[in-house]
């Protein structure tokens, strides 16, 4: 299968600094790519380059074909680049339902997919933004990320500072996501075992460059890298 999503001697980062010296990384249509490393390595400011929000030194983003490097944030989300940030940034003022009408466009994700995926939605449909507790608000940022329809779907930490409970739901839901196909997806996640089960692909970074780049299985079997660039015991991954 022919990639969706191609990024080439990508350099990036903020003002003056440099934080992505050279990113080059390729995903195919379907994939669930991984993206770990400690913290500080440049997980979030990757994402944030895919979306548009950094400093771009050099490179390019490409999205099937069209190039999406001179494009504004707001043009790459049409041009199917969904994004659910580390902030979830959900529309504090707006209702649930409309946090998602305002941003859709059309596809197979509609509002009444959402909401069957996540019933919490649909029970909080008429609450303002402001309203939700922090694992509706995650559940919220996804569905609107959906509702985009896009052809890549971005992750930053997403169950971040969530209650187990939650977190498993959240993990279904986007195993569910991917699983419906048409797109590619990129998670970022502290917690390396939390993902390995969903992801095909792992990379992990370190100082803004691919240090490892395996498929999942194969980092499962592998323990010791993830000793070695995260620091977390190989013996508790599964
Ligand atoms: N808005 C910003 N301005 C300047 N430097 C930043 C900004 N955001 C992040 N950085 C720096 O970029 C590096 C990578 O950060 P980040 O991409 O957030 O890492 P991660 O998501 O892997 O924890 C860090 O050294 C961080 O201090
Ligand atoms: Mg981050």
């Amino acid at each position: 299968m022919s990639d969706l999503l191609t990024i080439e001697g990508l350099r990036a980062g903020y003002g003056e600094a440099v934080v992505l010296p050279g990113m080059t990384l390729s995903l195919a249509e379907g994939q669930v790519l991984a993206l770990l490393g400690r913290n500080g390595t440049g997980k979030t400011t990757l994402i944030n380059s895919i979306v548009g929000i950094t400093r771009r030194f050099g490179g390019t983003v490409g999205l099937g074909g069209l190039d999406l490097t001179p494009m504004r944030p707001d043009q790459r989300a049409r041009a199917g680049i969904g994004w659910v940030p580390q902030e979830r940034n959900i529309f504090r003022s707006l209702t649930v339902e409309e946090n998602m009408t305002a941003v859709a466009q059309p596809g197979p994700w509609t509002v009444a997919k959402i909401y069957e995926m996540f019933p919490r939605l649909r029970e909080r449909r008429n609450n303002f933004g402001n309203q939700l507790s922090g694992g509706e608000q995650q559940m919220l940022a996804i569905g609107r990320a959906l509702t985009l329809n896009p052809k890549v779907l971005l992750l930053d930490e997403p169950t971040e500072g969530l209650a187990p409970i939650i977190v498993e739901e959240l993990l279904r839901a986007i195993g569910t996501i991917s699983r419906a196909g048409g797109l590619c997806s990129i998670i970022v996640e502290q917690n390396a075992q939390k993902i390995l089960g969903l992801a095909d692909r792992v990379v992990i970074l370190e100082r803004g460059a691919i240090v490892h780049d395996a498929a999942s299985a194969a980092l499962k079997a592998d323990p010791a890298v993830l000793e070695r660039f995260l620091g977390v015991s190989g013996a508790a991954a599964h």
